[in-house]
């Protein structure tokens, strides 16, 4: 990693004087982990896109392969330990006085890593939802063969589905709201580890810098949020935060 110490120091005093900080997270951060991004190489499964799997049509179609493709998901991420830029996020929300995490991976590492504000934008991939009645259940801590029966309701035997929000469907009541009035207000946002190529997300970011805070973009690609961030710092956030932070 090659950035420039100055711009390592202007993020870390940014940080330090923050009261209110935003952090929004996308699959770039769990890359240090072993899973693979959406949109990098590795990301595409026998063939198919994200967007050609995660969608309500995809599932009706085809309900066996997106389980398969979930359950290959599910076990890299029960095989995936946090990584140094999950832990910086958890140091970042213990130094500053008001904290909110909005990520869209669906890993579970930030709330293994310890982080607590957090809101899971897009649903959490260890749990599944009946699509006859809605009732939650956490699946098994271990991994599912790929090729087992598909997962039924308890109470009412309904067909379950990952409890993720795919593309064309509604957020969680409330959770986009918080998550665009804390970058609202926020003295500094961070976003580590996403394309921001998926709205409304991106916007939460784009957001907080028109709303006045202190963008710093991570990530070792230039996206549109680098090019809106007052600080690009372009390494893996699991080098970056830690050095962020060892400079406050
Ligand atoms: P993407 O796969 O679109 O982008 C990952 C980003 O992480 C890229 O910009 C990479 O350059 C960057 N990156 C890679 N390695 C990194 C590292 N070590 N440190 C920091 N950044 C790194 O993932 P998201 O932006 O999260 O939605 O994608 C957004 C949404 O699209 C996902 O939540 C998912 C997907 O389809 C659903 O499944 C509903």
């Amino acid at each position: 990693m090659s950035i420039d110490p100055a711009l390592i120091a202007a993020a870390a005093s940014a940080l330090a004087a923050a009261r209110r900080v935003l952090v929004l997270t996308g699959a770039g951060v769990s890359a240090e982990s072993g899973i693979p991004t959406f949109r990098g190489a590795g990301g595409l499964w026998e063939g198919f896109r994200a967007e050609d799997l995660a969608t309500p049509e995809a599932f009706r179609e085809d309900p066996a392969r997106v389980w398969r493709w979930y359950r290959w998901r599910r076990g890299i991420c029960l095989a995936a330990a946090p990584n140094p830029g999950h832990l910086a996020i958890v140091e970042i929300e213990r130094r500053v006085p008001a904290f909110l995490l909005a990520t869209q991976n669906v890993d579970g590492l930030h709330p293994r890593a310890g982080s607590r504000k957090i809101l899971e934008l897009h649903g959490n991939i260890h749990r599944a939802r009946c699509t006859l009645c809605g009732r939650k259940r956490d699946l098994p801590p271990e991994p599912e063969a790929p090729h087992a029966p598909l997962p039924a309701c308890a109470a009412c035997d309904g067909l379950l589905r990952p409890d993720i929000v795919w593309f064309g469907e509604a957020y969680a009541e409330g959770v986009l709201e918080t998550a665009f009035e804390e970058a609202g207000r926020a003295d500094v946002v961070v976003s580590a580890g996403t394309s921001g190529s998926v709205y409304p997300p991106a916007a939460i970011a784009l957001a907080g810098k028109r709303a006045g805070a202190f963008l710093i973009d991570v990530n070792p690609a230039a996206t549109e949020i680098s090019a809106a961030a007052d600080i690009h710092l372009a390494g893996p956030s699991g080098e970056v935060l830690p050095a962020v932070l060892a400079a406050s």
